[in-house]
């Protein structure tokens, strides 16, 4: 989502969409301006991209007025309506706010305040705190203390713009673990949750740190540390052209993708963690029908039905219940077994995916139960399904997906905790183990995207560009994320590249290898390394270049066997290939940036295929 804030001298409702509309890449299912007008908080609010918002209002003219609150929505608790968009009114109108962000405890705080009398006009995590804001601006009758004592409720990441109508002059802004900035104009100052907001009209900026708080007019800001304690903030000068600025300073989407995944996954993750269990709200698969069941097919294209092919492997181990990836353009034709035995878990990053979709149709019409897991929501496919369990990516802009790939892998593994706990299936310690790995996971893959091992990435990558064949080669889990290491090398970098598991290579393709094949061996599974290793020799005894990939155990032993080697942290053997496939991405990408190509929009390719 994207969040702009303006206190001025000049109109606020034309600056504020002018604001949104370059914010409107991170998010554009719905848009909504407040304004103070006349003394009155006045809202503008709609369903569709920014421009039914500017024909709503008239470019702004109907909200006139100098100080006020934008905001861009990419859905995430509720599908895109007017009411779900912001800004957001608490029940008596006095507080107004824009949201970034997903409040984790927003179920109990809604019960708390539907009980002190407060009405939701919304499905969102956001009217929440607009409520608990009047709630605790009416007890105190103090607006500052009334923030502090709503934060130190809410649990989750936030970056939030707060009007309150008893104070026309002024704006509050709050941040934690979402990006806000703040903006030093001449006689107007601004808010924005990234720079391309604000860049037009200043350069000078203040990056707010987690849990600071800035309350200011259109001539002074005051800044507050997490405590309360009044600082004083130096600003930055942007250097940045508007391009770099949308791309967070990154020359590429897929490399701010890349490294937006820890985020990602954190907003994927926690809020389904509570005290010490998965929990999934919106799925309702009882125990009674998990017990019936026999089989569950994971239907996709892509990067997507890879996730599906480590499903296989993680849900039969924690479920013991037979799991089948199959290709949605596949599935539809293929007349499926299907019944009330049968789950069929559909997996799409933008939910429009022709053949997942017509796939997801069928599986209904032959009575399976359906459940999807999607980054867009709203969807077609979020629509249609009997279950949806959405990924927190936000918008995935590059073609090539890495954030919501590695966000479909995080709800795999919440599934195969959650099931195997009601089955079951999943020993109490065996799920703590997994438990404390998803948490640490978020972690360890930004200790995977520091800069001196990015700068070893990029060295092999250099090493490599000249090879023109290539084979991914791992055995178990390690064979699955092969396919996708496979697929990014081919979709961004132009390569042939092929998947295979090890121990199948001597059944055809080893015949292919020859001087300077380039293999990656792939070998994080601990007790098939010496197997992947003697696949490793077979292909180097016939001329292969190998780099391998191994967790840090192994980082001393994969020397002896390989010509360069990549190391990742280790977790749980179950969601390894979250921290294995990172390199894999960034691989791919400095390759395609080593042959010249583009990126972000690879040749004959689109991000979303709504074509068979
Ligand atoms: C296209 C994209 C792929 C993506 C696939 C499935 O082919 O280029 O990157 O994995 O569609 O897309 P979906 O939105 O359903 O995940």
């Amino acid at each position: 989502c994207g969040i702009v804030g303006y206190a001025g001298s000049k109109q606020a409702a034309p600056i504020l969409l002018d604001g949104l509309s370059r914010l409107e890449y991170r998010g554009y299912d719905s848009a909504g301006l407040c304004v103070f007008s006349e003394g009155e908080l006045k809202l503008a609010k709609s369903k569709g991209r920014l421009a039914v918002l500017r024909t709503k209002t008239e470019n702004g003219a109907t909200l006139p007025g100098y100080l006020g609150i934008g905001h861009t929505r990419w859905a995430t608790h509720g599908a895109p309506s007017d009411e779900n968009a912001h800004p957001q009114l608490s029940t008596n109108g006095s507080i107004c706010i824009v949201h970034n962000g997903i409040i984790e405890n927003f179920l109990p705080l809604k019960e708390f305040l539907l009980k002190q009398g407060k009405t939701f006009r919304s499905e969102t995590d956001t009217e929440v705190i607009a409520n608990l804001l009047e709630y605790y601006y009416e007890q105190e009758n103090d607006l500052m203390k009334a923030v502090r004592l709503t934060l130190g409720r809410i649990e989750g990441s936030y970056a939030l713009g707060i009007l309150c109508a008893d104070r026309p002059d002024s704006m509050i802004a709050v941040k934690k673990d979402s990006p806000l900035i703040f903006g030093f104009g001449e006689g107007e100052n601004f808010i924005a949750s990234d720079v391309p907001a604000i860049l037009p009209y200043t350069r000078s900026v203040v990056y707010l740190n987690d849990g600071d708080m800035v309350v200011f007019t259109k001539n002074a800001a005051q800044f507050y540390d997490a405590n309360g304690t009044p600082v004083r903030k130096a600003p930055e000068h942007i250097e940045w052209e508007m391009s770099a600025a949308q791309k967070g300073g990154y020359p590429h989407f897929m490399l701010k993708e890349i490294y937006d995944q820890p985020k990602a996954l954190r907003d994927t993750i926690n809020p389904r963690i509570r005290d010490g269990r998965v929990v999934l709200d919106d799925v309702k698969l009882d125990e009674g029908y998990l017990r019936g069941l026999r089989r569950i097919y994971m239907v996709a294209c892509g990067s997507a039905s890879y996730v599906g092919n480590h499903a296989k492997y993680i849900l039969e181990r924690t479920t013991r219940i037979q799991v089948e990836p199959v290709l949605a353009s596949e599935f539809r034709y293929s007349e499926p077994v299907l019944g009330d035995d049968t789950l069929v878990i559909i997996i799409s990053q933008s939910g429009e995916t022709a053949d997942t979709l017509a796939a997801l149709r069928e599986a209904n019409a032959r009575g399976a139960r359906t459940l999807a897991i999607v980054n867009v929501v709203g969807s077609a496919i979020s629509k249609a399904a009997h279950d949806v369990i959405y990924t927190c990516a936000g918008p995935e802009i590059a073609v090539a997906t890495t954030k919501a790939y590695s966000t479909q892998l995080a709800v795999i593994y919440l599934l195969a905790m959650y099931i195997g706990e009601k089955l079951g299936t999943l020993a109490p310690e065996c799920y703590a183990a997994m438990l404390e790995g998803l948490q640490r996971l978020p972690d360890q893959v930004a200790q995977i995207l520091v800069p001196e091992n990015l700068a070893k990435i990029e060295e092999a990558a250099e090493a490599f560009s000249r090879n023109h064949d290539v084979f991914f080669i791992g055995r178990n889990l390690d064979s699955a994320t092969c396919l996708e290491g496979s697929l990014k090398l081919k979709e961004i970098a132009y390569v042939h590249s092929e998947a295979y598991p090890a121990g199948e290579l001597k059944h055809g393709p080893i015949s292919l290898i020859e001087e300077e094949t380039l293999v990656v061996a792939l070998a994080t599974v601990e007790k098939l390394f010496d197997k992947t290793m003697a696949n490793v020799r077979e292909v180097k005894a016939r001329g292969a270049h190998v780099l391998g990939v191994t967790t840090e155990d192994f980082a001393g032993e994969i020397t002896k066997y390989v010509d360069r080697s990549l190391i990742v942290p280790k977790t749980h053997p179950l969601l390894q290939p979250s921290l294995t496939v990172i390199p894999l991405q960034a691989f791919a990408y400095y390759i395609a940036l080593a042959r010249g190509c583009d990126v972000d929009m690879p040749r004959n390719l689109a991000k979303s295929v709504t074509v068979e």
